[in-house]
């Protein structure tokens, strides 16, 4: 029974060598919006969103730094606020409306980041004011 723990233990430790990118690109064009709504999604969104990911202890932590990691380079290649070189007006509309509908839906920040950051929980008052943001030409 003991050779499966060490077997473990040295799996443990052998998969902390594998590389993962965890990097904080610069910041481009960073995010435009009235004060209290960058407030909100800086708080909310910005570690899986922009370049300026304050990257948790626990990210350093293999097999968990996988999941952070992936988390954080699937959100940057979808919406990335850090990089908000947006063509048109049309364009501008359109992605803050799909912000307000995924935080309306519930679906972002998922709620498996609101168990570890209960503060990036959306409130209903934080909610209104993303969504006269979205109907806004600001
Ligand atoms: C834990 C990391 C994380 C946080 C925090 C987070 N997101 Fe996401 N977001 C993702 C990932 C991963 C995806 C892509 C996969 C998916 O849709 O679940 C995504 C997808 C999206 C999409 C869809 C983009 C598309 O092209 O379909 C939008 C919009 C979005 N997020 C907005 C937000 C907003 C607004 C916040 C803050 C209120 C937020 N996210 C917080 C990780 C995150």
């Amino acid at each position: 029974m003991k050779i499966f723990l060490y077997i473990l233990l040295f799996a443990f430790i052998a998969i902390q060598f594998i590389h993962i990118n965890k990097t904080n690109p610069k910041v481009r064009t960073d995010l435009k919006a009235p004060e209290n709504v960058k407030k909100i999604i800086k708080e909310s969104c910005y570690n899986c969103h922009s370049n300026e990911t304050d990257w948790p202890w626990y990210s350093g932590v293999a097999p968990v730094s996988w999941f952070v990691a992936a988390d954080v380079n699937d959100g940057r290649k979808r919406l990335n606020f850090s990089e908000w070189k947006i063509a048109s007006r049309s364009k501008v509309k359109e992605i803050k409306k799909k912000i307000f509908d995924e935080i309306n839906k519930g679906e972002m920040p998922p709620q498996r980041y609101i168990y570890l950051h209960p503060a990036a929980e959306i409130t209903f008052n934080e909610l209104q004011a993303i969504k006269r943001w979205a109907a806004s030409d600001r």
